[in-house]
């Protein structure tokens, strides 16, 4: 019998991504066949990074991890997936905390297509105090985030407050 390949997709705002992600990323692309990080776009958000640079910091930095793609959307998440026939949604979990709000967005997600799993991936303990508004408020008041996201998201960080100066 063929062996079925599953498809996973990985969201988020990635404003800008972090180390934290990376780790999830990279323990998601071991299990899955392929996964797809996908950078949500949201109208009404007023990201730090565009579109564009959030896009090619990611794939920067996932170019040596072949069964990543690299991708954007907008709309319902679950609509996307199925567009790209995706079975699985993994989100990171950090702390407890993250838990009501994941474990809502998975039912709601459920209920929206019930074929679609959300699955949880733990984050690692060096990074469960990490998020991306974090990076930007220390970065912004000139704090090093050289241990919370990629070298090239420094940077970027570095080029995106010299513009603003
Ligand atoms: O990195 P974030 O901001 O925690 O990611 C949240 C995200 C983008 C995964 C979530 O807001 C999302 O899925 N947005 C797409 C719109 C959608 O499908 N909404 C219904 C499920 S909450």
């Amino acid at each position: 019998m063929e062996k079925k390949l599953i498809t996973a997709i990985y969201p988020g705002s990635f404003d800008p991504i972090t180390l934290g992600h990376l780790d999830i990323l990279k323990r998601a692309s071991t299990l899955f066949d392929k996964v797809i990080i996908a950078i949500a776009i949201n109208s009404e958000k007023k990201p730090l990074f565009s579109k564009k640079t959030r896009l090619k910091m990611i794939k920067d930095v996932t170019s040596n991890i072949p069964n990543i793609e690299v991708d954007n959307f907008t709309g319902l998440l679950v609509d996307y997936a199925k567009n790209k026939n995706a079975e699985v949604i993994i989100r990171g979990i950090r702390a407890l905390s993250d838990y009501e709000y994941e474990f809502n967005m998975a039912l709601i997600n459920r209920s929206l297509e019930e074929s679609i799993t959300t699955t949880f991936l733990v984050a690692h303990q060096n990074y469960t105090h990490l998020s991306s508004s974090l990076v930007r408020e220390v970065a912004g008041l000139g704090g090093d985030v050289s241990n919370l996201v990629p070298k090239n998201v420094i940077e970027e960080l570095k080029r995106k407050l010299d513009a603003n100066d």
